[in-house]
Protein backbone atom coordinates (compact mmCIF):
# COMPACT_ATOMS: atom_id res chain seq x y z
CA UNK A 1 0.00 0.00 0.00
CA UNK A 2 1.39 3.51 -1.04
CA UNK A 3 1.99 5.26 1.76
CA UNK A 4 1.78 9.03 1.32
CA UNK A 5 3.31 11.98 3.73
CA UNK A 6 1.96 15.13 4.38
CA UNK A 7 4.00 17.71 6.02
CA UNK A 8 2.10 20.94 7.67
CA UNK A 9 -1.27 19.38 7.17
CA UNK A 10 -2.92 22.00 9.52
CA UNK A 11 -2.66 24.20 7.24
CA UNK A 12 -5.13 25.35 4.59
CA UNK A 13 -3.46 23.44 2.13
CA UNK A 14 -2.82 20.29 4.69
CA UNK A 15 -5.91 20.44 5.71
CA UNK A 16 -7.58 20.22 2.60
CA UNK A 17 -5.88 17.21 1.39
CA UNK A 18 -7.67 15.62 4.58
CA UNK A 19 -10.52 16.17 3.12
CA UNK A 20 -9.71 15.36 -0.31
CA UNK A 21 -7.63 12.61 0.66
CA UNK A 22 -10.86 10.38 1.80
CA UNK A 23 -12.04 10.14 -1.92
CA UNK A 24 -8.96 8.47 -2.35
CA UNK A 25 -8.91 4.79 -0.57
CA UNK A 26 -6.30 2.26 -0.48
CA UNK A 27 -3.62 4.22 1.15
CA UNK A 28 -1.82 5.31 3.67
CA UNK A 29 -1.82 8.61 5.09
CA UNK A 30 0.24 10.17 7.37
CA UNK A 31 -0.57 13.60 7.96
CA UNK A 32 1.94 15.73 10.59
CA UNK A 33 2.35 18.81 11.85
CA UNK A 34 5.11 21.16 13.76
CA UNK A 35 4.76 19.34 16.96
CA UNK A 36 4.46 15.82 15.04
CA UNK A 37 6.91 16.51 12.50
CA UNK A 38 9.05 20.02 12.65
CA UNK A 39 10.99 19.84 8.96
CA UNK A 40 13.42 22.03 10.56
CA UNK A 41 15.06 19.47 13.06
CA UNK A 42 17.48 17.53 10.88
CA UNK A 43 17.72 14.13 12.83
CA UNK A 44 14.09 14.09 13.36
CA UNK A 45 13.33 14.55 9.91
CA UNK A 46 15.37 11.44 8.97
CA UNK A 47 14.48 9.43 11.55
CA UNK A 48 10.83 10.35 10.71
CA UNK A 49 11.16 9.49 6.94
CA UNK A 50 13.56 6.61 7.53
CA UNK A 51 10.69 4.70 10.00
CA UNK A 52 7.71 5.56 7.98
CA UNK A 53 9.22 4.61 4.38
CA UNK A 54 7.20 6.83 2.57
CA UNK A 55 6.39 6.98 -1.52
CA UNK A 56 5.35 10.20 -1.28
CA UNK A 57 5.84 13.22 0.47
CA UNK A 58 3.76 16.53 0.20
CA UNK A 59 5.68 19.17 1.66
CA UNK A 60 2.73 21.78 3.09
CA UNK A 61 5.22 22.86 5.59
CA UNK A 62 5.87 26.45 5.29
CA UNK A 63 6.89 30.24 6.38
CA UNK A 64 3.96 32.18 5.20
CA UNK A 65 4.19 35.66 6.56
CA UNK A 66 5.08 37.87 4.09
CA UNK A 67 5.76 41.12 6.07
CA UNK A 68 7.47 39.02 9.00
CA UNK A 69 9.87 37.30 7.01
CA UNK A 70 11.43 40.72 6.45
CA UNK A 71 12.53 41.06 10.00
CA UNK A 72 12.57 37.36 10.47
CA UNK A 73 14.80 35.96 7.45
CA UNK A 74 16.59 33.48 9.36
CA UNK A 75 13.05 31.90 10.17
CA UNK A 76 11.73 31.82 6.94
CA UNK A 77 15.13 30.53 5.36
CA UNK A 78 15.02 28.06 7.91
CA UNK A 79 11.55 26.53 7.04
CA UNK A 80 10.89 27.35 3.53
CA UNK A 81 14.94 26.33 2.43
CA UNK A 82 16.60 24.14 4.98
CA UNK A 83 13.16 22.18 6.00
CA UNK A 84 13.32 21.53 2.05
CA UNK A 85 17.02 20.38 2.37
CA UNK A 86 16.17 18.01 5.01
CA UNK A 87 13.71 16.20 3.42
CA UNK A 88 15.24 16.08 0.05
CA UNK A 89 18.45 14.70 2.19
CA UNK A 90 16.06 12.10 3.76
CA UNK A 91 15.03 10.70 0.51
CA UNK A 92 18.13 10.23 -1.20
CA UNK A 93 18.68 7.72 -3.56
CA UNK A 94 15.13 6.74 -2.78
CA UNK A 95 12.12 6.33 -5.44
CA UNK A 96 10.02 8.58 -3.05
CA UNK A 97 8.41 11.40 -5.04
CA UNK A 98 8.33 14.76 -3.81
CA UNK A 99 5.63 17.36 -4.25
CA UNK A 100 6.54 20.74 -2.93
CA UNK A 101 4.37 23.62 -2.99
CA UNK A 102 5.86 27.23 -3.90
CA UNK A 103 4.72 30.54 -4.72
CA UNK A 104 4.12 32.99 -7.57
CA UNK A 105 5.89 35.86 -5.40
CA UNK A 106 9.83 33.76 -7.13
CA UNK A 107 8.46 36.48 -10.14
CA UNK A 108 9.26 40.14 -10.02
CA UNK A 109 6.08 40.99 -11.86
CA UNK A 110 7.70 42.91 -14.24
CA UNK A 111 6.03 40.69 -17.26
CA UNK A 112 2.72 41.17 -18.54
CA UNK A 113 1.87 37.91 -20.08
CA UNK A 114 0.79 34.72 -17.63
CA UNK A 115 4.42 33.42 -16.22
CA UNK A 116 5.24 30.15 -17.27
CA UNK A 117 7.76 27.33 -15.75
CA UNK A 118 10.83 28.78 -17.96
CA UNK A 119 10.08 32.51 -17.15
CA UNK A 120 13.23 33.36 -15.07
CA UNK A 121 12.32 33.95 -11.48
CA UNK A 122 13.64 36.94 -9.33
CA UNK A 123 11.83 37.08 -5.78
CA UNK A 124 11.95 40.19 -5.14
CA UNK A 125 11.01 39.94 -0.43
CA UNK A 126 12.78 37.80 1.80
CA UNK A 127 10.15 35.09 1.51
CA UNK A 128 10.28 34.93 -2.28
CA UNK A 129 14.11 34.47 -1.83
CA UNK A 130 12.83 31.79 0.85
CA UNK A 131 10.87 30.05 -1.31
CA UNK A 132 12.91 30.33 -4.51
CA UNK A 133 15.84 28.95 -2.50
CA UNK A 134 13.18 25.89 -0.95
CA UNK A 135 12.94 25.52 -4.88
CA UNK A 136 16.30 25.22 -5.32
CA UNK A 137 16.72 22.14 -3.05
CA UNK A 138 13.28 20.42 -4.24
CA UNK A 139 15.03 20.29 -7.18
CA UNK A 140 17.81 18.27 -6.07
CA UNK A 141 15.59 15.23 -5.83
CA UNK A 142 15.33 13.38 -8.96
CA UNK A 143 11.64 12.47 -8.31
CA UNK A 144 10.58 16.09 -7.40
CA UNK A 145 7.47 18.13 -8.57
CA UNK A 146 7.21 21.68 -7.60
CA UNK A 147 3.98 23.28 -8.13
CA UNK A 148 3.90 26.84 -7.84
CA UNK A 149 0.67 28.56 -6.60
CA UNK A 150 -0.80 31.67 -5.84
CA UNK A 151 -3.16 33.67 -3.54
CA UNK A 152 -4.26 30.67 -1.52
CA UNK A 153 -7.70 30.63 0.70
CA UNK A 154 -9.43 27.98 2.25
CA UNK A 155 -12.46 27.55 4.62
CA UNK A 156 -9.31 26.51 7.05
CA UNK A 157 -6.57 28.94 8.51
CA UNK A 158 -6.05 32.83 7.68
CA UNK A 159 -6.43 34.02 4.53
CA UNK A 160 -7.43 36.84 2.34
CA UNK A 161 -11.29 35.64 2.15
CA UNK A 162 -11.93 35.20 5.46
CA UNK A 163 -10.18 38.85 6.44
CA UNK A 164 -12.55 40.45 3.49
CA UNK A 165 -15.34 38.90 5.52
CA UNK A 166 -14.41 39.95 8.78
CA UNK A 167 -13.68 43.66 7.99
CA UNK A 168 -16.58 43.53 5.28
CA UNK A 169 -19.39 43.01 7.98
CA UNK A 170 -17.65 45.61 10.18
CA UNK A 171 -16.73 48.17 8.56
CA UNK A 172 -18.62 50.72 5.86
CA UNK A 173 -15.81 50.87 3.12
CA UNK A 174 -12.80 48.59 2.21
CA UNK A 175 -9.71 49.82 1.06
CA UNK A 176 -8.15 47.05 -1.81
CA UNK A 177 -4.94 47.16 -3.76
CA UNK A 178 -5.96 47.33 -7.39
CA UNK A 179 -2.35 47.74 -9.02
CA UNK A 180 -1.69 43.87 -8.50
CA UNK A 181 -2.53 41.24 -10.66
CA UNK A 182 -2.89 37.73 -10.00
CA UNK A 183 -5.11 34.52 -9.49
CA UNK A 184 -6.58 33.07 -6.53
CA UNK A 185 -6.61 29.46 -5.97
CA UNK A 186 -9.00 27.66 -3.42
CA UNK A 187 -7.04 25.04 -1.82
CA UNK A 188 -9.17 22.54 -2.04
CA UNK A 189 -8.87 22.72 -6.30
CA UNK A 190 -5.45 22.17 -5.41
CA UNK A 191 -5.81 19.57 -2.93
CA UNK A 192 -7.91 17.62 -4.92
CA UNK A 193 -5.09 18.41 -8.12
CA UNK A 194 -2.46 16.95 -6.16
CA UNK A 195 -4.78 13.70 -4.94
CA UNK A 196 -5.60 13.49 -8.75
CA UNK A 197 -2.17 13.00 -9.72
CA UNK A 198 -0.79 11.05 -7.04
CA UNK A 199 -3.64 8.25 -7.83
CA UNK A 200 -3.22 8.01 -11.54
CA UNK A 201 0.27 7.69 -10.95
CA UNK A 202 -0.02 4.90 -8.53
CA UNK A 203 -2.24 3.35 -10.95
CA UNK A 204 0.34 3.37 -14.35
CA UNK A 205 -2.78 6.14 -15.48
CA UNK A 206 -0.09 8.55 -16.40
CA UNK A 207 3.51 9.08 -15.96
CA UNK A 208 5.07 10.97 -13.57
CA UNK A 209 7.19 14.01 -14.68
CA UNK A 210 8.98 15.44 -12.50
CA UNK A 211 9.91 19.29 -12.57
CA UNK A 212 7.90 22.58 -12.05
CA UNK A 213 4.51 23.36 -12.66
CA UNK A 214 2.11 26.32 -12.15
CA UNK A 215 -1.21 25.75 -10.63
CA UNK A 216 -4.10 28.21 -9.45
CA UNK A 217 -7.39 28.52 -10.41
CA UNK A 218 -8.17 29.80 -13.73
CA UNK A 219 -9.13 33.85 -14.65
CA UNK A 220 -7.21 36.79 -13.57
CA UNK A 221 -7.68 39.56 -11.39
CA UNK A 222 -6.92 42.28 -8.90
CA UNK A 223 -7.07 42.41 -4.76
CA UNK A 224 -9.79 45.12 -5.54
CA UNK A 225 -11.94 42.39 -8.10
CA UNK A 226 -11.14 39.98 -5.34
CA UNK A 227 -12.34 41.97 -2.52
CA UNK A 228 -15.76 43.03 -4.32
CA UNK A 229 -16.69 39.22 -5.53
CA UNK A 230 -16.00 38.38 -1.73
CA UNK A 231 -18.23 40.85 -0.70
CA UNK A 232 -21.13 40.32 -3.41
CA UNK A 233 -21.20 36.83 -2.59
CA UNK A 234 -21.69 37.43 1.05
CA UNK A 235 -24.64 39.85 0.50
CA UNK A 236 -22.31 42.46 2.69
CA UNK A 237 -23.56 46.05 2.78
CA UNK A 238 -20.06 47.66 2.67
CA UNK A 239 -18.16 49.55 -0.42
CA UNK A 240 -14.69 48.05 -2.01
CA UNK A 241 -12.42 51.67 -2.73
CA UNK A 242 -9.89 50.73 -4.99
CA UNK A 243 -6.60 52.10 -4.19
CA UNK A 244 -2.31 51.65 -5.37
CA UNK A 245 0.09 49.83 -3.34
CA UNK A 246 1.55 53.09 -2.82
CA UNK A 247 -0.81 53.68 -0.26
CA UNK A 248 -1.11 51.14 1.56
CA UNK A 249 1.88 50.65 3.82
CA UNK A 250 4.26 47.43 3.36
CA UNK A 251 7.81 47.07 4.13
CA UNK A 252 7.44 44.45 0.94
CA UNK A 253 7.53 44.79 -2.40
CA UNK A 254 5.24 42.30 -4.11
CA UNK A 255 5.13 41.78 -8.00
CA UNK A 256 2.59 43.96 -9.26
CA UNK A 257 1.45 40.82 -11.72
CA UNK A 258 1.96 37.11 -10.63
CA UNK A 259 -0.29 35.22 -13.55
CA UNK A 260 0.56 31.75 -13.95
CA UNK A 261 0.42 29.86 -17.04
CA UNK A 262 -0.96 26.53 -15.78
CA UNK A 263 -0.82 24.82 -19.94
CA UNK A 264 2.05 22.44 -18.70
CA UNK A 265 -0.34 20.76 -15.74
CA UNK A 266 -3.07 20.93 -17.71
CA UNK A 267 -1.78 18.94 -20.56
CA UNK A 268 0.55 16.91 -18.40
CA UNK A 269 -2.23 15.21 -16.18
CA UNK A 270 -5.43 15.67 -17.91
CA UNK A 271 -6.48 18.01 -15.00
CA UNK A 272 -9.55 20.72 -15.15
CA UNK A 273 -9.84 23.72 -13.07
CA UNK A 274 -12.28 25.28 -12.06
CA UNK A 275 -12.42 29.81 -12.67
CA UNK A 276 -11.68 31.42 -9.70
CA UNK A 277 -15.22 33.00 -9.27
CA UNK A 278 -16.78 29.72 -9.29
CA UNK A 279 -14.41 28.39 -6.79
CA UNK A 280 -14.80 31.30 -4.48
CA UNK A 281 -18.67 30.71 -4.52
CA UNK A 282 -17.98 27.08 -3.05
CA UNK A 283 -15.60 28.88 -0.40
CA UNK A 284 -18.38 31.46 0.88
CA UNK A 285 -21.24 29.18 1.36
CA UNK A 286 -19.11 27.02 3.65
CA UNK A 287 -18.07 30.13 5.76
CA UNK A 288 -21.02 31.63 6.05
N1 LIG B 1 -1.01 31.19 1.59
C1 LIG B 1 -0.78 31.70 0.38
O1 LIG B 1 -1.36 32.71 -0.04
C2 LIG B 1 0.21 31.01 -0.52
C3 LIG B 1 0.46 31.56 -1.78
C4 LIG B 1 1.35 30.92 -2.62
C5 LIG B 1 1.99 29.76 -2.21
N2 LIG B 1 1.73 29.27 -0.97
C6 LIG B 1 2.42 28.03 -0.57
O2 LIG B 1 1.47 26.98 -0.49
C7 LIG B 1 1.86 26.05 0.52
C8 LIG B 1 0.70 25.82 1.46
O3 LIG B 1 0.39 27.08 2.04
P1 LIG B 1 -0.74 27.24 3.16
O4 LIG B 1 -1.43 28.53 2.89
O5 LIG B 1 -1.51 25.98 3.31
O6 LIG B 1 0.19 27.44 4.42
P2 LIG B 1 -0.25 27.60 5.94
O7 LIG B 1 -1.73 27.58 6.07
O8 LIG B 1 0.53 28.74 6.50
O9 LIG B 1 0.29 26.24 6.55
C9 LIG B 1 1.65 26.01 6.70
C10 LIG B 1 1.78 25.01 7.81
O10 LIG B 1 3.17 24.73 7.99
C11 LIG B 1 3.37 24.55 9.36
N3 LIG B 1 4.77 24.74 9.73
C12 LIG B 1 5.44 25.90 9.96
N4 LIG B 1 6.71 25.62 10.30
C13 LIG B 1 6.84 24.27 10.27
C14 LIG B 1 7.90 23.39 10.54
N5 LIG B 1 9.11 23.84 10.90
N6 LIG B 1 7.69 22.07 10.41
C15 LIG B 1 6.49 21.58 10.06
N7 LIG B 1 5.43 22.37 9.82
C16 LIG B 1 5.61 23.70 9.92
C17 LIG B 1 2.49 25.58 10.02
O11 LIG B 1 2.24 25.22 11.35
P3 LIG B 1 2.03 26.38 12.47
O12 LIG B 1 0.79 27.10 12.03
O13 LIG B 1 1.88 25.59 13.71
O14 LIG B 1 3.25 27.24 12.40
C18 LIG B 1 1.24 25.51 9.16
O15 LIG B 1 0.32 24.58 9.66
C19 LIG B 1 3.11 26.64 1.17
O16 LIG B 1 4.24 26.09 0.58
C20 LIG B 1 3.03 28.11 0.81
O17 LIG B 1 4.28 28.73 0.80
C21 LIG B 1 0.85 29.85 -0.14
Amino acid sequence: MAVILVTGASGQLGNELKVSSKNYFGYEYIFTDNDTLDITIEREVKDFIGKNRPDWIINCAAYNFVDKAETEPDKAMQINAAGVHNIVESIKGSECRLIHVSTDYVFDGRLNIPYNEYSTPDPLSVYAKSKFEGERYAMMHYLSMIIRTSWLYSSFGNNFVKTILKHGAEKETLRVVFDQTGTPTYAADLADAIMFIISRVIRNQIAFNAGIYHYSNEGICSWYDFATEIVQEAGLKCKVQPILSKDYPSAVQRPCYSVLDKSKIKENYSIEIPHWRVSLKRCIKLLI
